[in-house]
């Protein structure tokens, strides 16, 4: 690829813009919530792996727990199978976790460490059959059995800290397990703000498909309190997969990581946006 003196020079400007973010953020732990659109257009898929991987070059240490409901729907449409949701929340019969585990341990896990691999990343697999760093126990609901659905009891960071430590990018299936030793479906905002959590992690950034937290007229809360945000749970513009995201992002930052972001995954290089400058692309719990 050949570019013009100008392209180059933004190139040089842009990088160097970035290096106050690249020694801030040198050695530190940055959980990613990978999913929604960015996990299903292409292109996205590709700038998303890219960025890792170059976070991770600079030093910084990226940690991924992807999600992947639509793959689930999809999956669940050929097989034949309806499931419906409960606030968010998919109730899961055995035969739905045996295509959760299908999808998000083996299909998604894999494709991501794949594409983290074709950009020079080294990922390393967390999902229900390796290393089974998520203790889970059966989420209940008043009204309906939820099933096989669960929520994050303690998160075995020892395994985490180690590859690390290693150079690894480790990648997170939302899949947890219980002490009969069942499986559980997570919902992966969740499991990523526990991680982000038990890491210590700085920062804690979960992508949407959409451009970040709307108020009552849709329109984006770029940055909000602590307790604003505790009130904001209440309300009923906070729906579906926004309640489990906005209680993850408020819980991290309420238990220690300093920062927490709810950002716009259609964004080409969103989670470096994030990074690496000023502007945010969404909500921010300040
Ligand atoms: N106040 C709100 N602001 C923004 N989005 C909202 C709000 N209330 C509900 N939502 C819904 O939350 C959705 C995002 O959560 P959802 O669980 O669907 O996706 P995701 O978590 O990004 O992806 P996945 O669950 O597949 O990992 C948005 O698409 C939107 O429809
Ligand atoms: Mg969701």
């Amino acid at each position: 690829m050949t570019i013009t003196r100008k392209q180059a020079e933004n190139i040089a400007t842009v990088l160097s813009e970035g290096l106050p973010y690249i020694q801030k953020f040198y050695n530190k732990i940055i959980v990613v919530k990978y999913g929604g659109a960015a996990m299903t257009e292409s292109f996205l898929k590709e700038s998303f792996a890219r960025d890792i991987a170059l976070m991770k070059l600079v030093g910084m240490k990226p940690v991924i727990v992807h999600g992947g409901g639509p793959q689930i729907g999809e999956e669940l449409k050929k097989a034949g199978v309806t499931s419906e949701f409960i606030n968010g929340q998919r109730i899961t019969t055995k035969s739905t976790m045996k295509v959760v585990k299908k999808v998000l341990g083996k299909n998604i896990n894999k494709e991501i460490i794949k594409l983290l691999k074709k950009h020079g990343g080294h990922g390393l697999s967390f999902n229900h059959e390796e290393f089974k760093i998520i203790k889970a126990s059966k989420k209940h609901n008043k009204d309906v059995d939820l099933g096989y659905v669960g929520n994050v009891s303690r998160i075995l960071k020892t395994p985490l800290q180690k590859a690390l430590s290693s150079d690894y990018i480790p990648v997170i299936a939302p899949i947890g397990l219980n002490r009969k030793n069942d499986f559980l479906n997570i919902n992966a905002d969740s499991v990523a703000g526990k991680v982000a959590q038990a890491l210590r992690a700085e920062k804690l950034i979960l992508l949407t498909d959409v451009k970040g937290i709307g108020d009552s007229k849709n329109d984006l809360i770029s940055k909000i309190s602590l307790r604003k945000g505790q009130k904001l749970l209440k309300e009923d513009f906070i729906k579906g997969g926004m309640t489990p995201k906005l209680s993850a992002a408020l819980e991290a930052k309420k238990n220690g990581v300093k920062s927490s972001h709810i950002i716009d995954g259609r964004v080409p290089h969103a989670v470096l946006l994030e990074v690496l400058t000023e502007e945010g692309v969404g909500t921010m719990i300040s």
